[in-house]
């Protein structure tokens, strides 16, 4: 008999996308809309049925942080009412449920990385909708894994990374936002921690110490800036265009959605307890970087043989 798949929602997104390339021989099956669909909640109940998992990762969301800010409803549903219920359906099964949340559930202003015991206070509709989920999550389910994570990138999907070299090869100038810090995390390393922590649970079987929130972000932090720099130094080695780079504030550059200027995550607990720790960002965005170079004269070069 197979073995129960563990079931990854979040469809084409980042990091669903890079768990998926990282399974190996596990039995991994990514799930997206419109078959897993957090709009759709009634058909949920009876795909998990279908599908008998033996654990869940929920990395589907509403990650659109401005757009939240007037489309309330929908960010709740998927970020508050969905995880609510595939919680419920998780303790019916009694299966682990592994959500994934994020730093904006802080306001910023602890000056110091922000522990899983800190008093959380989102500033954003995004925050309010994913600090719910993460006490729907908790309440409904007795063996729910929360982790939160900060400024994902990966090479494909909508990130500051491609964001940046999107512009940087239109614009000659990019003013970027100086006065926010936090944890950048590749996709790929927080899929690796994932996959990590489910190898523990599926080989020892779960314990209470793994239940409760963990934060899990790249090692070491930065502004938007000094991200924006190491992009572009990163994309020179590749012969891409720099632009010039000018630090601006928060106030300068206004967005729909207040974000925490200062978000970093201590990652502390995910160390201790699983012993597991992402690398530092540096040398992830590097290899994101390379990849995107790669993919660009890959399709260059498909376009030539068409
Ligand atoms: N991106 C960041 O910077 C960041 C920072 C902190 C925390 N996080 C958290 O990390 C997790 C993964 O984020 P990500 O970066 O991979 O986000 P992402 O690339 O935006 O992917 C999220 C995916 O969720 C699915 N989705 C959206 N609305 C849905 C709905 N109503 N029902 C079902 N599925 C829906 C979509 O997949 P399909 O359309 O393919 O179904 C989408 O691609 C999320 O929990 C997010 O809140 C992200």
């Amino acid at each position: 008999m197979a073995a129960a798949p563990i079931l990854v929602t979040g469809g084409s997104g980042q990091l669903a996308s890079a768990l998926g390339e990282a399974a190996g021989a596990r039995p991994l099956l990514v799930v997206g809309r419109p078959r897993f669909d957090f709009d759709q909640p009634e058909a949920i109940p009876a795909l998990l049925r279908e599908l008998a998992p033996s654990l869940i990762v929920n990395a589907a969301a509403y990650t659109a942080v401005d757009k939240a800010e007037t489309d309330a409803e929908a960010a709740a549903r998927a970020n508050r009412d969905g995880p609510a219920l595939l919680a419920d359906c998780c303790a019916r099964a009694g299966i682990p449920l592994v959500h994934v949340s994020t730093d904006y559930v802080f306001d910023g202003m602890k000056g110091a990385p922000y522990v899983e015991t800190d008093t959380t206070n989102p500033t954003s509709v995004y925050g309010t909708t994913k600090l719910a989920g993460e006490q729907a999550v908790l309440a409904a389910c007795p063996r729910a894994l929360v982790l939160r994570t900060s400024w994902v990138y990966a090479a494909r999907g909508r990130n500051f990374v491609l964001t940046m070299l999107r512009l940087g090869a239109e614009r000659d100038t990019l003013r970027v936002v100086a006065d926010q810090v936090g944890c950048p995390t590749s996709a790929a390393d927080l899929a690796a921690a994932i996959l990590g922590i489910t190898d523990r649970i599926g080989n020892g079987g779960w314990r209470d110490q793994y239940g409760g929130i963990f934060h899990a972000a790249g090692t070491g932090a930065t502004s938007w800036h000094g991200l924006a720099t190491a992009i572009f130094e990163a994309a020179a080695r590749h012969g891409m265009k720099r632009p010039r780079l000018e630090a601006i504030t928060t106030a300068q550059y206004p967005t729909a959605a207040r974000r925490p200027p200062d978000s970093r995550l201590d990652c502390g607990k995910l160390a201790r307890v699983f012993d597991l720790q992402l690398p530092p960002w540096q040398g992830s965005l590097e290899r994101v970087v390379d990849e995107v170079d790669r993919a660009k004269n890959e399709l260059r070069t498909s376009s030539n043989v068409a």
